[in-house]
């Protein structure tokens, strides 16, 4: 299975058993999240891998996924530093699914002051891993999304690439299964939006941007397995324009 493949069989894994994982698979996946391409290149990162096999080293607490291992983002903050968490971690989140290891976001609950202050940055976000105890994989057709009509407005006909690629971000997870992001269609380009939120969700800005992040990863990765080039840009007159539920974050111009 490719990170391709896992787009459309994953599910977040919230059991696990308490098993090490060969020591050559964490170095591959370890490897693999320092080569990862980033969404924005100027923002420095750092992970940390906590195991929770030998002693408990964080992640307790009702919120979180209890796993054997959790692996940490930090992050330095700029310009779409969360957004940036969100694609690198989803990469990394496809990766260890198609090693066969399950995986869960955890967002709900974090390492604790004495693992976060050995990050180098500021802690974003964590990927709990390990041997699963449950099935890894699941059809597609069963995971809990929005229909497609409720988050893509297509201004006219579009080829099956990007209906594809449409797809592959409509099975993003996302905090809560929150699913915050909108798409219209016109031509050759996707823009993007998010959701906006009432006053009293305004914490769940924070979610909404590491959510576009993940998104971001699946159709980057579902484009490159198609082979359509696809290029990001922030469109000054999106971004200046008002719109009533909806925030423009940026474009995804295909070919
Ligand atoms: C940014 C982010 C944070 C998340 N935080 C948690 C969490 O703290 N605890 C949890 O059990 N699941 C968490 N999840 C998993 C979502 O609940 C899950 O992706 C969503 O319900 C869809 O289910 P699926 O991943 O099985 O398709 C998180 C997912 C994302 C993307």
């Amino acid at each position: 299975m490719n990170m391709y493949e896992a787009i459309f069989k994953r599910k977040s894994v919230r059991h696990y058993l308490n098993e090490k994982v060969e020591w050559d698979v964490i170095a591959d996946i370890l490897e693999f999240a320092d080569s990862l391409p980033k969404f924005v290149d100027d923002v420095a990162v750092e992970f940390k891998l906590v195991s929770n096999i030998e002693t408990k080293q964080g992640f307790r607490g009702p919120f979180s996924v209890k796993a054997p291992y959790y692996i940490c983002i930090s992050s330095e903050k700029g310009e779409d530093y969360l957004l940036n968490a969100g694609f690198m971690m989803q990469q990394l989140s496809l990766y260890i699914t198609s090693k066969g290891l399950g995986t869960c976001f955890v967002g709900l609950a974090n390492p604790g002051r004495g693992l976060k202050s050995t990050m180098k940055y500021d802690y974003v976000i964590a990927l709990a891993f390990g041997k699963p105890a449950v099935p890894l994989y699941r059809n597609n057709m069963d995971a809990k999304r929005l229909p497609e009509e409720d988050i893509v407005v297509y201004k006219e006909d579009v080829n099956s690439n990007i209906r594809q690629l449409i797809t592959a971000a409509r099975l993003s997870p996302s905090g809560l299964n929150n699913q915050p992001w909108r798409f219209v269609v016109y031509k050759n380009r996707i823009h993007v939006f998010t959701r906006k939120n009432v006053l009293l969700y305004k914490m769940m800005d924070t979610s909404n941007m590491i959510d576009i992040g993940v998104m971001l990863a699946n159709v980057l990765i579902a484009a490159e397995e198609l082979w359509v080039d696809v290029s990001i840009s922030k469109l000054e007159s999106l971004k200046n324009k008002p719109f009533q539920n909806n925030q423009y974050v940026l474009t995804i111009t295909i070919g």
